[in-house]
C-alpha cells in the first residue's frame, strides 16, 4: 500500500526554491519514526533537496531520464509510475514523501496520509492538492509539541481512503 506523508501550512504550501520553509525538529522526528525501514518514494527534486540519501530505507526516485544514475544500493531511479504497481498492491506500508508534483500523481493510488498541518500561512511556490472530504476520512488528529524549537501551532492529522 501507498501512504502519503506531508508537511502543509494553512494556505497549502509545502515549500519554496526547491526547500522546505519552516524547520520544525519535533515532526522530522515523526517523519523518521514512520519511515524508518520502509521504501520511500519521492520526484528527482525533493531528492535532490534532501541533499542524501537518508538512512535505512529504500529510496525510489521519479525522474523522465531512465539513464540518471545515482550510485546508491538504496536508491532506484524509475521513469514510469508502472513500476509502481507491486508496492501498491503490497501489503507492506510504502511512503510517498513528495513533492507536490509527486503527491498529486500518486494521490489516487494512497490509501492513508499522515498530514502535519501548520496552522500558520507561509509564501511559497508548491502546494499539496486539496484533500477531497468526499474520499478522505479523518481519523486520528493530535496537536503537535510547541516550544522553542518548534514555534509553531500544527497539528499530525491522519486520513484514511473512504
Ligand atoms: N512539506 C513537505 O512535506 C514536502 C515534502 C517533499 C517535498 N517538499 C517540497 O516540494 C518541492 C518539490 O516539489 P516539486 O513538485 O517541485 O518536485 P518533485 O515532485 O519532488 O519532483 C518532480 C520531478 O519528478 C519527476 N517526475 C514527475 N512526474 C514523473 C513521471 N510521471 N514519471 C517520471 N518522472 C516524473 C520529474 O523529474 P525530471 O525533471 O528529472 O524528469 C519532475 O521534475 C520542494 O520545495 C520541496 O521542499 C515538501
Amino acid at each position: 500500500m501507498l501512504s502519503i506523508i506531508v508537511a502543509v501550512a494553512k494556505n497549502n504550501v509545502i515549500g519554496k526554491d526547491n526547500k522546505l520553509i519552516w524547520h520544525l525538529p519535533e515532526d522530522l522526528k515523526r517523519f523518521k519514526q514512520l519511515t524508518t525501514g520502509h521504501t520511500i518514494i519521492m520526484g528527482r527534486k525533493t531528492f535532490e533537496s534532501l541533499g542524501r540519501v537518508l538512512p535505512n530505507r529504500k529510496h525510489i526516485v521519479l525522474c523522465n531520464d531512465a539513464n540518471l544514475n545515482i550510485e546508491d544500493e538504496n536508491v532506484e531511479v524509475i521513469d514510469n509510475i508502472q513500476l509502481l504497481d507491486n508496492y501498491i498492491n503490497s501489503e507492506e506500508e510504502n511512503f510517498i514523501i513528495g513533492g507536490a508534483t509527486i503527491y498529486k500523481l500518486l494521490m489516487p493510488y494512497a490509501n492513508k496520509m499522515y498530514i502535519t498541518k501548520i496552522n500558520e500561512e507561509f509564501e511559497g511556490d508548491v502546494y499539496f492538492p486539496q484533500i477531497d472530504s468526499n474520499v478522505w476520512q479523518e481519523v486520528e488528529r493530535q496537536k503537535g509539541i510547541k516550544d522553542e524549537k518548534n514555534p509553531f501551532n500544527y497539528e499530525y492529522i491522519t486520513y484514511i481512503r473512504k
